[in-house]
């Protein structure tokens, strides 16, 4: 079934000019780009998406990393989308993360992570409703 999702690209994949390689990895599988913007968020934004999370030991220094520089901003579009994002960001945590993913070949990280995707079509619903809210 055709999904949208939202997807990051954090401030260190715009800090080290990887933005053109990762969306080039999104565009190669066949996902289309329904929005797509670079912005410099504050915490109110960074709170909003981050909802889930406010209360987790990791979020003060989450916060800080993805509100420290610009970012880009994507809703993709394709089958299985959801799913389909995830599988290319990889695992969570860059250390860990399958080589071939984004995060595996190109994140050391459990934070700058250089990606986020929506963890399930209600998540990509909520988080495109608070990143692009005229789509
Ligand atoms: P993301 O997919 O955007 O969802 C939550 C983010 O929190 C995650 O990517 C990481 O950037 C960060 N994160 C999750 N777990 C940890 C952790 N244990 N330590 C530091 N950062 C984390």
């Amino acid at each position: 079934m055709t999904q949208r999702t939202l997807v990051l690209l954090k401030p260190d994949a715009v800090r080290r000019g990887l933005v053109g390689e990762i969306l080039a990895r999104y565009e190669a599988k066949g996902l289309t780009f329904v929005a797509l913007e670079q912005r410099t968020i504050g915490t109110d934004v960074a709170d909003r998406h981050y909802a889930e999370h406010l209360e987790k030991a990791f979020y003060p220094p989450l916060r800080e990393f993805v509100t420290s520089g610009p970012l880009v901003a994507v809703v993709l579009e394709g089958d299985e989308a959801v799913e389909v994002v995830r599988a290319i960001n990889g695992a969570t945590d860059g250390r860990v993360a399958a080589p071939g993913t984004i995060r595996g070949d190109l994140s050391l990280s459990n934070r700058e992570n250089l990606v986020h995707g929506s963890d399930s079509p209600e998540s990509a619903a909520r988080e495109i409703g608070i990143w692009f809210p005229d789509l």
